[in-house]
């Protein structure tokens, strides 16, 4: 009885030391940006996953390639919106690299960088185009975000019903303000879903 106890508890000892934790993941950030912006909010990313010990790879989508998509646990995607629902044009580019990934069962969460006011419209629609083609490869999404404390009539990264963004949303034209807070809340939701993820 007491043998059985005792491989029991090591069994499971075993299986949390091979439990991915946040701190003991690979964590790749690919971003597209024209003006900056998209970058700078993948460092705020980065600083805030760094104070969980998380060092995280920071790459352009203009100089990444499949093999990079391949290469990590955790997988965040930053994507800006141009030209009424445009998509910016690195990712663009990148289109076919995405389709061609193994990203089976890899966890993706993605930002994106819109003008609610100013495009009202088409708020953040490159977000939703990202999300759309990266669920082809069958990849698993965290970091959904509500829709609660934007104003906008029409985007293509919400659900159906509105009140979801398919990814943390960034408004540096009409909300700056609010945007270090956001990172912040959004990061520790990260976290916990990635980390709840590994342990299921
Ligand atoms: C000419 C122009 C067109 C834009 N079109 C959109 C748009 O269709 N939808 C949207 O949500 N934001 C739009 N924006 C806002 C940008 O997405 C926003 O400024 C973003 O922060 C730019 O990110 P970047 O600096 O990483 O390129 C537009 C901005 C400009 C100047």
């Amino acid at each position: 009885m007491q043998m059985i106890t005792i491989i029991i508890c090591i069994k499971i000892k075993l299986e949390n030391l091979s439990m991915k934790t946040i701190s003991n993941a690979s964590v790749g950030l690919i971003f597209g940006t024209d003006t900056g912006n998209t970058e700078e909010i993948g460092d705020k990313i980065c600083a805030q996953l760094a104070e969980l010990a998380c060092p995280v790879e920071m790459i352009n989508v203009s100089e990444a390639s499949v093999e990079v998509l391949d290469a990590f646990d955790l997988l965040i995607m930053g994507i800006p919106t141009w030209d009424f629902g445009g998509i910016q044009g690195d990712w663009e580019d990148f289109e076919d690299q995405i389709l061609s990934a193994q990203l089976k069962g890899k966890v993706v969460a993605l930002y994106g960088l819109g003008d609610q006011f100013g495009y009202g419209d088409y708020f953040l629609d490159a977000m939703g185009w990202l999300h759309e083609k990266v669920a082809k490869t069958g990849a698993k999404f965290i970091g959904y975000w509500p829709t609660e404390g934007y104003e906008f009539d029409a985007s293509l990264a919400a659900n159906e019903d509105n009140t979801m963004f398919c990814g943390l949303a960034i408004d540096e034209d009409q909300q700056f303000e609010l945007t270090d807070q956001r990172v912040k809340q959004w990061v520790k939701q990260l976290v916990q879903q990635f980390e709840s993820l590994e342990a299921a």
